[in-house]
């Protein structure tokens, strides 16, 4: 939530953080600001996107060589012009960039109106830069000093830049709680909450840790902790390349990543398996296999999409591992008192790697002595490093605000985690595990295929684009399609939509049920489906229109249905890697026709960095 840039070095900067802004806008949209240092400091700000920051600042002096910039997800104060970043120090010396939540904002600021000082916005993020500017008022110390010992009195989450018109060949910034990198050039820096806004400049990247704070010039770069202790960083080579995060053509980020899907599936599995010796490794696995092999349970923690991932991997666990698995909303967890041991393994699942609630989950869970294992798409992220082991998905770059690829990605991951611990557990026999993994390998063509029903897809959500409510139905490993279905729909199009075990229907929501709710039902080939077709008819019963999500060649389900999107047949276990993919095209379709913009969603983030 919330973007940040930072520029130092012989560049112009204005348009690589204006560059790196777009590139960050999926973090939070309703306004930007950028603070430009050339002997003065110039700040432009306004509500809206950073293209309405960029029409504002047309005519406006940018030439600089040092600045930073700010695109917000609104904390604390609504959208405003006055509420955007950077925000600045009385004496218009001093300016920040910030992203996360100062909780003790209003002692602070309490604090500092009584020193005198004027406010000027309604957000957290304005105390900091008042209580940097009473230190060095105070204390005549150095910049970095300053922020240092104001970083010290904060409580909360941040990742912060902050620039001053005293020291115009430096930056300050840090981190705690929301991610920060570091591209490292020649006589040049950039800072960034990603890597996207850098990789074209460089691709020698540090990770900031928690708790550290780094000072900037242009020939030299010193990371320290906030308790002051030097540290020897260490420089990644990313393997991030441009393309990954331009539109290559599609019209949104998420119709690219929607027929990414083949790709990425294929990239989570590669070099991790082989149907023809039934080999599956997963190298994270390793050092744990005997604490998997002897797991009395795992707990699950995620939230979102990433949550619906990890119900498809307790059909999964239970089936192939035969271990019992408890999946938990890392939010509800982290403040439930839940009851963890040193026997338990937590599975964190997180597209950013960033999010808080799962964070804070799994730090929850260490401190009792569980094991964590990460799931997660962006490498070097807060969870893989808070982890005890994991895996990355190696979806590429999500940039569109509802996930798509990653979805399928983490469960592509979860697959080969069940059927390993099945396989170490001599729960599954090895002739069985060759089948599955080849039926695996097989997904990639296959979700191939499913994505050539999209216009059919289209005429479907021609039809129901003006729906107000959606019903999704599912049963087995298609009860978190449903689910994740349902959410695609209501993020991206604003119709409100309710996924629902199948059975579970006639315990109430099948009160919704007339002749306008059109019902989504999953009901391909498998063990269930005569359960779910008995569902359907008394979806019929009562007049409502279905739109049945079936398997190649089905004639069943086709008798009822009043439209049908077929996909290839699969092993059962296996089939929400191929069924999500129409629900994905569905929503994006009908949010397109409703004039949605389904890249940057209303009220939504990519990365939830605050709880
Ligand atoms: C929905 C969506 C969100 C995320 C959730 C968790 O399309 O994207 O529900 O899944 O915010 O995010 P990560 O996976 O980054 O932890």
């Amino acid at each position: 939530m919330c973007g940040i840039v930072g520029y130092i070095g012989f560049r112009e900067a204005y348009p690589i953080i204006i560059k790196g802004l777009q590139r960050l806008e999926y973090r939070g949209y309703d306004s930007a600001g950028v603070a430009l240092l050339n002997g003065e400091m110039r700040i432009y700000k306004k509500q809206g996107k950073v293209s309405d920051l960029e029409a504002f600042v047309a005519d406006q002096p940018t030439s600089a060589t040092v600045g930073m910039g700010h695109t917000r997800w609104a904390t604390h104060g609504a959208p405003s012009d006055r509420n955007s970043h950077p925000h600045t120090s009385n004496n218009g010396k001093l300016s920040i960039i910030h992203n996360g939540i100062i909780e003790n904002y209003s002692s602070i600021k309490e604090e500092m109106i009584k020193r005198g000082h004027v406010f000027n916005s309604d957000t957290d993020t304005e105390v900091l830069i008042h209580l940097i500017e009473d230190i060095q008022e105070k204390t005549n110390q150095t910049l970095d000093e300053s922020v240092r010992i104001a970083l010290k009195e904060v409580v909360g989450a941040y990742a912060i830049v902050v620039i001053s018109k005293d020291h115009p060949d430096e930056i300050i910034a840090a981190r705690k709680g929301s991610p920060m990198v570091i591209g490292v050039g020649e006589g040049e820096y950039f800072i960034a909450s990603d890597a996207s806004p850098i990789i074209e400049y460089t691709k020698n990247v540090i990770f900031l840790n928690d708790s550290e704070m780094a000072i900037v010039k242009r020939d030299s770069l010193v990371i320290k902790t906030i308790d002051n202790v030097v540290q020897d960083p260490y420089i990644h080579e990313l393997e991030l390349q441009l393309e990954m995060i331009e539109k290559g053509g599609y019209e949104h980020f998420m119709l690219k990543e929607i027929y990414e899907q083949p790709r990425s599936i294929y990239d989570s599995m590669r070099g991790r398996i082989n149907s023809k010796d039934g080999f599956i490794g997963l190298s994270g696995l390793n050092e744990y296999e005997e604490k998997f092999k002897n797991a009395e349970r795992i707990l699950i923690v995620a939230c979102g999409t990433s949550w619906h991932a990890g119900l498809v991997a307790e059909y999964l666990i239970e089936d192939y591992a035969r271990i019992p698995v408890e999946v938990e909303y890392a939010s509800e967890f982290r403040y439930r008192n839940p009851i963890i041991t040193e026997k338990d393994i937590v599975i964190a699942i997180s597209q950013s790697g960033e999010t808080a609630d799962s964070l804070a989950a799994i730090e929850l869970a260490k401190s009792k002595g569980a094991t964590i294992f990460g799931i997660c798409n962006v490498v070097g992220s807060s969870i893989p490093r808070a982890s005890n082991a994991g895996a990355y998905t190696h979806a590429g770059p999500e940039i569109g605000v509802a996930s798509t690829k990653a979805f399928t990605a983490q469960v592509t991951i979860l697959t080969l985690l069940a059927w390993s611990i099945g396989q170490k557990k001599g729960a599954i026999k090895k002739t069985r595990l060759m089948e599955l993994l080849s039926a695996l390998e097989a997904i990639p063509a296959k979700v191939e295929k499913a994505l050539q029903s999209n216009d059919e897809i289209k005429a479907i959500a021609e039809r129901f684009k003006d729906a107000h409510n959606f019903l999704y139905l599912g049963r087995g490993y298609n009860f978190p399609v449903a689910l994740e279905g349902a959410l695609k729909l209501k993020e991206i199009s604003y119709i409100h939509a309710e996924g629902y075990p199948a059975a579970e229907m006639k315990h109430g929501p099948i009160a919704l049920i007339d002749e306008n709710m059109p019902v989504v039902v999953v009901a391909t080939k498998g063990t269930i489906l005569e359960k779910i077709i008995s569902n359907i008819q008394e979806v019929k019963a009562r007049k409502g229109v279905i739109i049945a999500i079936v398997t190649e060649g089905d004639v069943e389900v086709r008798k009822m249905a009043d439209y049908v999107i077929e996909i290839p047949e699969t092993e059962e276990c296996l089939v929400p890697l191929l069924a999500t993919i129409p629900l994905q095209l569905l929503s994006y379709h009908i949010a397109i026709m409703r004039g949605c913009n389904v890249d940057q969603p209303r009220n939504l983030a990519k990365s939830v960095t605050v709880e």
